[in-house]
């Protein structure tokens, strides 16, 4: 998994929770990479599951929950540092519909190493889309978040449904309102 991802979600519980848990994290768990981060690394996915599972006992925050707001934070870096794949849709679902089959594709080609979910996308009406997510990452709340976050910035209210395919979490259906 990209450094990025691990950057963004250090610096998140450094807000939200504080330095000293941010601190804990690195010193109470055995991280494979030893837990100094660069943007620019790459690291265990296993690495990330570590983080979460600690962050969740040390916060009593379910892990799920913890997932959904990264969600929601890391997208305001994409914005910040990919401003050209939101520039390039003119609403929250075309550029829903793009992640597969361009920005993915592009962050790919910056990163051959990236480990990225599939999504796939049904336009069932003009205000509502269907999206399936398929990963053995199981980060279904994360996309949530990163869903919620797009409908967002493109100025729509809306709501995110979230239904489990298989019990894991490895197959989510998402269905997207926009009002
Ligand atoms: C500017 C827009 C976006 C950029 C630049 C981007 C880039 C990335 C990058 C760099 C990763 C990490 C890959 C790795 O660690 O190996 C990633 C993972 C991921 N992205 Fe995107 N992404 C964008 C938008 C989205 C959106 C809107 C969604 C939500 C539907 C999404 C869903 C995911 C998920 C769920 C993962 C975690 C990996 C997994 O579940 O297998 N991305 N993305």
């Amino acid at each position: 998994m990209k450094g990025i991802v691990f950057t963004e979600l250090m610096e998140m519980v450094e807000q939200t929770f504080g330095y000293e848990v941010a601190d804990e994290l690195v010193e109470e768990n055995q991280l494979p990479s030893g837990g100094a981060y660069t943007s620019v690394g790459t690291y265990q996915f296993e690495e990330m599951v570590i983080l979460l599972q600690s962050l969740s006992q040390k916060t009593e925050t379910p892990i799920p929950d913890l997932m959904h707001a990264f969600g929601k934070y890391i997208f305001q870096t994409f914005k910040k540092n990919y401003p050209v794949f939101l520039n390039a849709a003119d609403s929250s679902f075309d550029f829903l519909e793009s992640i597969e089959k361009y920005i993915h594709v592009e962050v790919r080609k910056l990163y051959p190493d990236a480990e990225l979910p599939t999504f796939k996308t049904n336009r069932i009406s003009p205000n509502q889309l269907e999206m399936y997510y398929f990963s053995e990452r199981k980060m279904g709340p994360f996309a949530k978040g990163l869903i919620e976050s797009s409908l967002e910035h493109y100025g729509d209210q809306g709501d995110v449904q979230m239904s489990k395919i298989d019990e894991q979490g490895k197959e989510v259906k998402f269905i997207i309102n926009r009002a």
